[in-house]
């Protein structure tokens, strides 16, 4: 298949791309590098720097060439920023993703698997959180995914678009080949800034350490970004095959709390890890669990990297050979 990658030059788009290629697939990449890295795109795919929110761009990028699907992972994606700028984060999340789908539409291409988050549910009522659980996003970053969510629902029916929306926990950890991973700047993550902080020394801010949670810190639920990459591949074949679209959840079913990540942090890299505790960041739930039974039951998904050691091991072999992340 030829397969055009949204947002392929970002942390998570690269290692789907190199999936992809992998697996004998044609990838093109659009990506306007706002947040992504030339240096990221796997080699063997196309490379079309451009920018969603333009109708022109999208339009070519199909009009120019057969695609046969579509994968989208271009969005803006810091909570902080979207609470203080949410305009900017409807303008690309849903402006983006709506210029691409009638794109799309244009050019009869009707299979799309969109990059959705655990964000959507909000505050969950119960864990592990299941695809059915209620959707009241508490930031204006998880609103407009559950928006664009709605919009592939509504355009299924209206004019025959095949999706799968993917709810991803907290993706972590890099290549296996060390050659790429992640480099967001800012990093906001907790696996990547406590590993930075081992690299280049100073203080970890731990966010909160009050919460209704055993020691008091946030737990999260931790997927390999290459796991969450054969993922995709996986629902775009079901998506095809069966000729129907769906929402599945993409974690790994345990919970580690901030604290439990610091040890493993400083079992991996040997040396312990300095901590300040800072109060805790706005609309940050307490504890976020994935059940992702429905993607393992209904499209066989098995992970191979689950472990949280594979995890963070993988993450400090690209961090510590790229101490400076991706050239520019
Ligand atoms: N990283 C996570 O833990 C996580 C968790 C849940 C959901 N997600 C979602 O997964 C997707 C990928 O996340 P990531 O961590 O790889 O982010 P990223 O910032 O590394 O990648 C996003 C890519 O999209 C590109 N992009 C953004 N807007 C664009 C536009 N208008 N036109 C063209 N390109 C554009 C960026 O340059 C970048 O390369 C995002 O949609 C994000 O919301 C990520």
């Amino acid at each position: 298949m030829t397969i055009l990658v949204c947002g392929g030059a970002g942390y998570i788009g690269s290692h789907t791309v190199a999936e992809l290629l992998d697996k004998g697939h044609e990838v093109i990449v659009a990506d306007n590098l706002e947040t992504g890295h030339k240096a990221a795109v796997w080699p063997g795919a196309q490379l079309i720097t451009g920018d969603l929110r333009d109708e022109t761009f999208a339009n070519r990028l199909f009009s120019a060439r057969n695609i046969d699907a579509v994968i989208d992972f271009a969005a803006y994606s810091l909570v902080g920023e979207s609470m203080n700028e949410p305009l900017k984060y409807y303008k690309n999340n849903v402006g983006g993703v709506i210029n691409l789908l009638e794109a799309m539409k244009n050019n009869q291409v009707r299979y799309i698997v969109f990059s959705s988050t655990a964000a959507v549910y909000g505050e969950p009522d119960e864990i592990p959180i299941l695809e059915t659980a209620p959707t009241n996003p508490t930031n204006p970053y998880g609103e407009t995914k559950l928006a664009v969510e709605k919009a592939l629902k509504w355009a299924e029916s209206a004019f025959g678009l095949r999706y799968a929306a993917l709810r991803y926990f907290n993706v972590a950890g890099a290549h296996i080949s060390g050659e790429i991973g992640e480099d967001h700047r800012p990093e906001t993550h907790l696996i990547p800034n406590a590993l930075k902080t081992q690299l280049h020394g100073g203080a970890l801010k731990l966010f909160g350490d009050d919460y209704p949670t055993p020691d008091g810190t946030c737990v999260r639920d931790y997927i390999h970004v290459t796991d969450l990459a054969d993922a995709h591949i996986l629902a775009l074949e079901k998506i095809r095959s069966s000729d129907k679209s769906d929402v599945y959840n993409l974690g790994n079913g345990s919970g580690f709390s901030n604290k439990q990540i610091i040890r493993r942090v400083e079992k991996v890299t040997g040396k312990p890890l300095r901590c300040d505790v800072a109060p805790r960041r706005p609309g940050d739930p307490a504890s976020l669990v994935a059940s992702s039974d429905k993607i393992i039951k209904e499209l066989g998904w098995k992970p191979k990297y689950a472990s949280l050691e594979t995890i963070i091991e993988t993450a400090w072999a690209w961090i510590s050979s790229h101490p400076n992340g991706f050239p520019e």
